[in-house]
C-alpha cells in the first residue's frame, strides 16, 4: 500500500503506465476515503466488489456500502488516527452488494491529504490463507478424537496379532515364516503410524517458556543440514532484534522441522534452495473467531522453497490429515503444524507458485503477565 500511494503521487516515466491503468489491473479492490469517510476513488476491482460504477460510488459515504460496525470501518479509523498502516485478515463482508465473502483488508493513511485513507481489500479465496488455517484447526480437532480412538482400538489388538504371529513363527516352516514375518512387519508399521497420530490426542497443557525463535530455527537448520536437507542450500535471513515468544521449544522445533522437511522434499535435486526468514510486522491483527477480539501477531517466520509449488487441487486441503502426494508420506506433517501453531495462539498460512512456495507462521510475542515456571 505504501508503494501504491507513492505511485499515485509520482509522474510515471512511461506514460502508458498511468497509475489509473495500473490500479485498474489489480485484482485487489482499492478505495480512497476522505476525512468524512466519503469515497474519493475506486479502482475496477472495487467497482466489481461493490457492484457499482465509479461515478456512483465516488461522493457517497462508505457507510452506504458497509455497516458502521464493520471491522473495515474501525481499520480505516485506526489508520487515520494513528497515521499507520494497519491490516486485518479474516474479515467477513456480508452486505447485499458484496454477498458473503472473507477478505483481508489493509488501510493506509495518505500523507499528502490529511484524513484520507487508502483501503485495499483482497478476497481470501477457497478458505485459503487464514481461513485455511482456521479450517485446519477444526481438522486437527477431529484428528484428536481419531487419535485417541486409534490408540485404543487399534494398537491393543495389534499387539495381540503380533504376539500370535511370533508364536506361529517359532513352529512354522521356512516358507510360512515369510508370511509370519510379513504379519509382524505390517503390524509394526501400523503401530508406528498410530504412534505418530498420538501426538494429536489431547495431552495436558505443555510447559511454556520464553523462547528465542532464532535458537529454535538454528537447531532445525542443523538437523536439516545433517539429514534430509543435505543437498539443499539453506539461506537465513533473520531479524536479530525480534522479541521472545511464549512457547514450547520442542513443539516449535517440530513445527519448523516439518515445514523445512516439506520444503526440502519439494526442491529440485540441483539448485534447491530454502530461505528461512524472520521479521517483525506492525499492524497485522487477526480476528478471533466468534468474538470481537483482535490478536496482534507481530512475529513472522517464513520458510520459502524453490520447488514446483503446491498443486492447485491440494490447496484447500493442505492442513487436513492424511493428505499427501508422497509415496511414503503420512500426510500428518501439516495438520501437526497447524495444531501446534494454533495452540501457541498463532496462525500459519501459505502462498504458492512455481519456484516460490512460502509458508508463513505468525506468532504472538511474550506479553506482560505471561508466567513461566
Ligand atoms: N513446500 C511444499 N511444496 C509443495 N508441496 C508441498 C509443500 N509442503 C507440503 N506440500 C504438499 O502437501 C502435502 C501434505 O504435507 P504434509 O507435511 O502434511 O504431509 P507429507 O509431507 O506428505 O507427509 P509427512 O509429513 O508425513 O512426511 C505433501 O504431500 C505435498 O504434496
Ligand atoms: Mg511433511
Amino acid at each position: 500500500m505504501g508503494k501504491l500511494t507513492t505511485m499515485l503521487r509520482r509522474r510515471p516515466a512511461n506514460p502508458a503506465m498511468d497509475p489509473g491503468i495500473v490500479l485498474g489491473a489489480l485484482a485487489s479492490a482499492v478505495l480512497v476515503v476522505d476525512h468524512a469517510d466519503t469515497i474519493q476513488y475506486v479502482n475496477g476491482a472495487a467497482e466489481q466488489l461493490f457492484q457499482a460504477g465509479s461515478s456512483y460510488l465516488c461522493g457517497h459515504p462508505i457507510t452506504d456500502l458497509l455497516p458502521p460496525d464493520s471491522p473495515v470501518m474501525s481499520l480505516i479509523a485506526q489508520a487515520r488516527d494513528n497515521a499507520l498502516m494497519v491490516s486485518e485478515h479474516g474479515i467477513v463482508l456480508d452486505t447485499p452488494r458484496t454477498g458473503h465473502r472473507t477478505v483481508s483488508a489493509q488501510a493506509a493513511p495518505i500523507g499528502e491529504t490529511p484524513g484520507h485513507v487508502a483501503l485495499s481489500l483482497h478476497e481470501q479465496s477457497i478458505a485459503l490463507k487464514i481461513g485455511g488455517s482456521l479450517a485446519s484447526r477444526n481438522a486437527a480437532r477431529s484428528v484428536t478424537a481419531m487419535a485417541a480412538m486409534l490408540a485404543h482400538e487399534v494398537k491393543n489388538p495389534l499387539s495381540g496379532i503380533r504376539g500370535a504371529a511370533q508364536l506361529l513363527e517359532s513352529a512354522a516352516s521356512e516358507d510360512d515364516r515369510v508370511l509370519t514375518r510379513l504379519i509382524i512387519d505390517e503390524a509394526d508399521r501400523i503401530v508406528a503410524l498410530v504412534d505418530r497420530m498420538e501426538v494429536f490426542s489431547d495431552k495436558p497443557t505443555v510447559e511454556r517458556a520464553s523462547i528465542n525463535i532464532h535458537q529454535v530455527l538454528e537447531h532445525v537448520r542443523r538437523l536439516a543440514e545433517n539429514g534430509f536437507a543435505r543437498h539443499v542450500r539453506i539461506v537465513e535471513n533473520y531479524d536479530p532484534s525480534l522479541p521472545p515468544i511464549s512457547g514450547n521449544r520442542d513443539e516449535l522445533i517440530q513445527v519448523f522441522l516439518n515445514l523445512v522437511k516439506n520444503a526440502a522434499e519439494a526442491v529440485p535435486d540441483e539448485g534447491g534452495e530454502i530461505v528461512i526468514a524472520t521479521a517483525y510486522q506492525h499492524g497485522i491483527r487477526l480476528a478471533v473467531p466468534g468474538s470481537d477480539a483482535r490478536r496482534h501477531l507481530p512475529l513472522v517466520v517464513s520458510i520459502q522453497d524453490n520447488g514446483p509449488g503446491i498443486p492447485e487441487d491440494l490447496r484447500s486441503h493442505m492442513f487436513d490429515a492424511f493428505v499427501t502426494t508422497k509415496p511414503s508420506g503420512t500426510g500428518l506433517g501439516l495438520p501437526l503444524v497447524a495444531k501446534i501453531v494454533g495452540e501457541h495462539g498463532g496462525i500459519v498460512e501459505f502462498d504458492s507458485m512455481p519456484r516460490r512456495t512460502l509458508f508463513r507462521v505468525m506468532l504472538p510475542m511474550v506479553q506482560e503477565g505471561d508466567e513461566f515456571s
